[in-house]
């Protein structure tokens, strides 16, 4: 426990309440305080605000901002900042004051118009990711009431949603902008959010299909006075700092925050290996370290000063509050001062997200020393300098190459710390850049970064002075110094790139073993960089040699126009779309919801954090939390003997059946892979728990052959499972008149990662073995039956309860029943409720994902590409149990002929065995990924005949009724509706046309464009899976309390069950309710997936509704004037049963009223692959290309065979 008679106090302020504590771990996080602090701050007032949530643990996600607000001793102004609350110490936060989503507003108080807007935006789903996206959007707003789209881009681009496509989510934010909200649907100029009933949309018929999701004037006005002031006592604490040295001590470490410079440099001669704390690196990075030492008091370290030639900017000033200085810098100077601080800009948009952006310091980034650093670079080229401070006095070293490599004769020395670094002006006729590749624009780190700098002898285009240096291609930030100095004096044209790539390709040496991987990618990046650099400065002599009319300007290089677009930057915009709907009969009844755009039931309260996931139950009596051992661990076996440590809990202690035979719950002897759990261990606090994990020791002896690829599984004959295998006509046969093509295609697996982590609460109850599980799963039944079968007790001892969970894309179908299991197995043994929530960590670590797919197809058409035969040949990396992967290759297989009539076909699925964490259900369930290997040989066989794909897929598409390869009679009317509206709307062949006019016209920047068809069947293989059951109580007030068999999981399918339920019942809505899923108001439930749980359990709810108004027709009949509460009361006093079940089966021929886009939605994505391919293909290289899944920026720019990757491949091979 932390030491709380020693410890000062830590005050701060939460939700305009004072936080006054001792106790405080340093350790901790504001995360861990808001959530699981159970202090009784005031009479009534307990934190424990679970609004704020935890996802990631890693600021990479946006699920836990919060804004927090201090005064700044030198603007003298209050400034508030969003946050991640998960890499916040909560030390660092005396004198501020913090702001969560429960601080914003409530339903039971007051809903702001921030959470209003997005909830009646539909900008929620399962409503994980909200209170973090409205912490980001109410920042904002506070800042600026009126934002500007650009901002709002911004500020949400590190908020992850998993659900939504985040267009709902910025539209509710648009609805603060400033600029028109119009979309300029199709050119119409009017905005499709304008689109009234009465128009003629270009969407649909008039009247017919409707665009307003929202009424924007029945929005509150945003009022900045209604929000809560900076506390006056947090201002009195700012104006008259406290110089007083405060500590805190805790279990393991001690947080020393100094008041003044002169402590601080005393406290680092006392604590010289003591990291200085300023921003989020280091509890992201994990490390204990007994002393950390806090400057946020100290104000000499987040001072400004403008100099004649350049600019000094103090260590403690954020990353944010260095745009801020950069940008009013540049508005104040000419531009030929200002390329240094342009460069560093453009960087600091794109680094990281704004939340670590208004966290993480300038002194904590450049003493990090990190390879990947985005500023790093650009200071190096620019000069920059460092001044140091120490109790012995002042120095300044260069950042440079020397520096950056932490050499210990250029680099700090321990009891140093920085105190500013200062960056000068550039001069005319120099130029700087900055150039990043990442994953994605926004929030990611870069594979290879560069600062570029150039000095050209004046009125010339000679190189004076030239600087490169480049990031994420070593240890550490790599100058190209011996490069640079063989340029000088060379003139700035094609012959001195030519040499200066190569002399880079030299210099820059990128061994294989380069840390991640990916060399020649890397590679080629280091010259395409250098490249652009060349074009930017050839435009900006352009520029300045018209200005100055200089003598000898004929003789420089020009940049031909089709090179100009390298040059553009790619904007980060808010992307348009628009959701469309049909409009409901005009006679349909105002109060019959069905068909019209009903808000998500929980919206609001996902707004306010008030809706309740697993792990926001409170904490129960004597409970006890689990954290899992996989076998990765390998430290000291004494978890046992630690004190905190309430139990180790082993295979030994199941007392009935562990797992299947070859997928134990808990391992024995042998582990299949990384990541396989083998024992948990029990304490009193999910940190103690956590750490003991690490103490257990496991001895490992390999076991041979080791496969981890499908291609080493085939070698090795290794197979989960037998073959699976669907054939039609005779594909030999057909084969023999036809052109032929044999491919090959890599679909690449997905993690799972839905925004709620795995968990669940166990609750054994004191009589009868009985057990109650809250617990996040997309299937109640089966935690049930497995837990039943892990404790030997029957079925009808367990209940499992599921309130909403935070998303699931089949992750959350077989194996929260492991996670259920496991905790109950120790909540037996210990006699405690046992919480087991699992770290992003190891939540990807255990449980797979989408499986990999290796394909090989061979297909035969005609010229006009026709298809007659196709044989395709499919493999699954299926992990080291069975899981779900024999289903899934079922699935695939199934599915693979997608929307197309080829009369020969012979389709081949099989499991691979590795030794990797076993794959399972995902989003689609196999399809997206075989219908990635029809596509694809789609798009070869386009190449082959030298015609548009779209044209092949029609040729080849189902066109009359037809029965499909598993033998189900099909009618392509939708599918060629579907694809004829899609091909109108989108006005697919204009914009083909702009597409390659566009490619005509340039040479590095190429458009794709693509239309993918889609045919997907519903519902499970085994028919016993068509079945759903509901429970409908009728209450005698009138109310009606509804409960059903699916889960929800943010497709809202609770909201859709009281649509039904209100329809059939002919009441609102608003007088029925839904509390949770329960296995003990509806048994024997079906998992949640397969895209039919709203079909078959409405059908059930339908009918309970039926049964039920049946029983009350005698009594509305007798008096038709009555109301509902008058017929239930009525009906009570007559003995009716006001309960009925309902029940549901035979899906395939009497659902689908309520199909929405569940599983089969996740392969529209492809048509974003498709035309990333299609782009790709305009390049000059191989006929027959194909891009691999994922299509990665690495895959994408290696694909584009160029002057520079055939530098490269020419450099290696020599
Ligand atoms: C989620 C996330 C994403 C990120 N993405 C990117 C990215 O895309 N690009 C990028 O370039 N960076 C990225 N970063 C890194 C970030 O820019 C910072 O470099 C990093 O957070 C370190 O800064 P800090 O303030 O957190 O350091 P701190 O934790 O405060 O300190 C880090 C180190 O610097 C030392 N130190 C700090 N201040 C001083 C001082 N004044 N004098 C002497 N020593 C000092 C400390 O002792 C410590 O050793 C990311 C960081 C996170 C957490
Ligand atoms: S950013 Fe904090 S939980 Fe993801
Ligand atoms: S609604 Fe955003 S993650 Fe589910």
């Amino acid at each position: 426990m932390p030491c709380a008679s020693r410890s000062d106090e830590l005050v701060f302020f939460v939700n305009g309440r004072k936080v006054m504590e001792r106790n405080v771990d340093p350790e901790g996080t504001l995360l861990t305080f808001l959530r699981k602090n159970w202090t009784l701050l005031s009479k009534s007032w307990l934190l424990r605000l679970t609004g704020t949530k935890y996802a990631c643990g890693r600021g990479g996600c946006g699920a836990c901002t919060v804004m927090v607000s201090k005064h700044d001793p030198v603007s003298r102004k209050i400034r508030h900042f969003s946050v991640t609350a998960c890499l916040m110490p909560i030390c660092s936060l005396h004198g501020a004051a913090v702001t969560t989503v429960e601080g914003v507003g409530s339903i039971k108080t007051r809903l702001p118009p921030v959470q209003e807007r997005i909830a009646k935006s539909h900008g929620t789903q399962c409503g994980f990711c909200t209170p973090g996206m409205v912490m980001s959007m109410y920042t904002l707003l506070r800042n600026h009431p009126q934002p500007s789209e650009e901002q709002l881009m911004e500020a949400l681009g590190s908020n992850l949603c998993r659900c939504t496509g985040y267009r709902p989510i910025l539209e509710s934010g648009r609805t603060f902008c400033m600029e028109s909200n119009s979309c300029q649907q199709k050119g119409t100029g009017k905005c499709c959010l304008d689109w009234g009933e009465n128009d003629s949309s270009p969407l649909g018929k008039k009247s017919e299909i409707c665009t307003k999701l929202f009424a924007k004037e029945e929005f509150q006005s945003l009022d900045p006075t209604q929000e809560l002031i900076f506390p006056p006592e947090l201002l009195r604490m700012a104006e008259n700092p406290e110089k007083r040295t405060l500590t805190f001590y805790g279990e393991r470490g001690t947080w020393i925050s100094p008041g003044t410079l002169k402590d601080l440099l005393e406290l680092k001669v006392k604590h010289p290996k003591a990291p200085l704390v300023l921003g989020p690196a280091m509890k992201s990075q994990g490390h204990f370290h007994p002393v950390l030492l806090s400057p946020a008091r100290i104000s000499e370290l987040s001072m400004v000063t403008k100099t004649s030639d350049g600019l000094t900017i103090g260590a403690g000033c954020s990353l944010a509050q260095m745009q801020d200085i950069l940008a009013e810098r540049i508005a104040e100077l000419p531009e030929e001062k200002t390329q240094t601080y342009r460069a560093l800009l453009k960087h600091l948009r794109s680094l990281a997200g704004q939340q670590i952006r208004n966290m993480a310091s300038l002194g904590g980034h450049v003493i990090s020393q990190h390879c990947c650093s985005d500023l790093n670079p650009v200071l190096a080229v620019s000069n920059a300098t460092l001044n140091l401070i120490s109790a012995e006095g002042t120095r300044q070293i260069p950042l440079n190459e020397h520096f950056l490599a932490g050499l210990a004769s250029a680099d700090l020395k321990p009891e140093e710390i920085l105190e500013s670094v200062h960056i000068p002006h550039s001069q005319k006729w120099e130029f700087v850049s900055a150039f990043r590749q990442a994953q994605c624009q926004q929030n990611a780190l870069p594979h290879v970064n560069a600062g570029m700098r150039v000095l050209l002898k004046e009125g010339t285009d000679s190189i004076e002075d030239l600087s490169i240096a480049y990031g994420g291609v070593g240890a550490a930030t790599i100058s190209a110094h011996r490069s640079c100095q063989l340029l000088l004096g060379r003139r700035w044209n094609e012959l001195m790139l030519d040499e200066a790539c190569r002399l880079l390709l030299d210099e820059v040496s990128l061994p294989g073993s380069a840390p991640g991987g990916r060399v020649e990618f890397k590679r080629t990046l280091v010259v395409s960089f250098l490249f652009k650099f060349y074009l930017e400065v050839l435009q900006e002599l352009k520029k300045l040699v018209k200005l100055f009319s200089v003598p000898d300007s004929r003789h420089h290089s020009e940049v031909s126009d089709q090179f100009l677009s390298a040059l553009e930057d790619f904007l980060v915009t808010i992307p348009q779309g628009v959701q469309t709907y049909q409009n409901v009969d005009p006679h349909q009844p105002l109060q019959d919801p069905v068909g019209r755009p009903i808000m998500h039931l929980s919206a609001l309260k996902h707004a306010t954090g008030e809706a309740m996931f697993c792990d926001d139950i409170p904490m129960v009596d004597k409970e006890l939390f689990m954290a899992l051992v996989t076998s990765i661990n390998e430290e000291l076996s004494r978890a046992l003997e630690l004190p905190e440590v309430v139990d180790v809990i082993t295979a030994e202690d199941i007392p009935g059946t562990n797992g299947a035979e070859g997928d134990k719950l808990l391992a024995i002897d042998e582990v299949n892979c990384v990541g396989q759990i083998i024992c948990a261990v029990v304490a009193e606090t999910d940190v103690q728990a956590k750490r003991a994990t690490e103490k257990i020791e496991i001895t490992y002896e390999d076991l041979e052959p080791v496969i981890f690829t499908i291609k080493d599984a085939i070698k090795h004959n290794s197979f989960l499972c037998p073959e699976k295998k669907l054939e039609q006509g005779n594909v030999e046969e057909a084969f023999e008149k036809v052109d032929q093509i044999l491919e090959e295609v890599h679909v690449g697996g997905q993690k799972h990662f839905y925004m709620e982590t795995q968990r669940v609460l166990v609750i054994p109850k004191t009589e009868d073995k009985e057990l109650d599980i809250y617990v996040s799963t997309q299937d109640p039944a089966h935690v049930q039956k497995t837990v039943s079968s892990t404790l030997n007790i029957p079925i009808n001892r367990i209940t499992c309860h599921v309130k909403r969970v935070g998303g699931g894309f089949g992750g959350k179908v077989g194996k929260p029943a492991v996670f259920g299991a496991i905790a109950a197995v120790g909540a037996i043994k210990t006699g405690h409720p046992i919480r087991l929530v699992l770290d992003r960590e190891d939540d990807m670590l255990i449980t797979g994902g989408r499986h990999p797919v290796f394909g090989k197809y061979k297909v035969g058409f005609m010229n006009n590409g026709r298809i007659k035969a196709l044989d395709i040949e499919c493999y699954i990396n299926g992990g080291c149990t069975l899981d779900d992967s024999e289903l899934v290759t079922e699935f695939l297989i199934l599915k693979l002929e997608n929307a197309y009539k080829i009369r020969n076909l012979r389709f081949q699925g099989r499991a691979c065995m590795t030794n990797l964490p076993s794959n399972t259900a995902f989003r689609g369930f196999g399809f997206p990924q075989g219908a990635l290997v029809t596509e694809s040989c789609i798009t070869a066989v386009a190449a082959k005949c030298g015609l548009p794909p779209e044209k092949i897929r029609e040729k080849n598409m189902y066109k009359t009724v037809d029965k499909t390869i598993y033998k189900q009679a099909f009618n392509p009317e939708t599918l060629i509706r579907c694809w004829n509206e899609c091909l109108d709307k989108s006005s697919f062949y204009s914009r083909r046309m702009h597409v390659e006019e566009f490619n005509k016209k340039n040479y590095w920047k190429k458009k794709g464009i693509a239309i993918i068809p889609m045919k997907f069947s519903v519902g499970f293989a085994a028919t016993s899976y068509h079945q759903a059951a509901a429970l409908v109580h009728i209450y005698t007030d009138g109310s009606v309390l509804v409960t059903h068999g699916g889960n929800e999981l943010g497709q809202g399918i609770h909201t859709k069950m009281l649509q039904v339920a209100s329809r059939e019942l002919k009441i609102p809505m608003s007088c029925m309710h839904i509390s949770e899923t329960s296995t003990a108001t509806v048994p024997n439930t079906i998992a949640t997936a397969a895209s039919i749980s709203a079909d078959v359990n409405g059908r059930a709810v339908q009918n309970a509704c039926q049964i039920l108004l049946k029983r009350l027709e005698p009594i509305i009949k007798k008096h038709p004037e009555g109301t509902w509460e008058d017929w239930i009361e009525a009906a009570f006093e007559q003995r009716i049963s006001l309960s009925a079940t309902g029940y549901f089966r035979n899906f395939l021929n009497q659902c689908a009223f309520l199909q929405g886009l569940g599983e089969s939605g996740m392969f529209l994505g492809s048509s974003v692959f498709f035309a990333i391919a299609d782009a790709v293909a305009t390049v000059d290289i191989a006929e027959d290309f194909m891009v691999q899944s994922p299509a990665t920026p690495e895959r994408v720019r290696m694909a584009c065979a160029d002057r520079f990757t055939e530098m490269v491949g020419n450099c290696l091979f020599s």
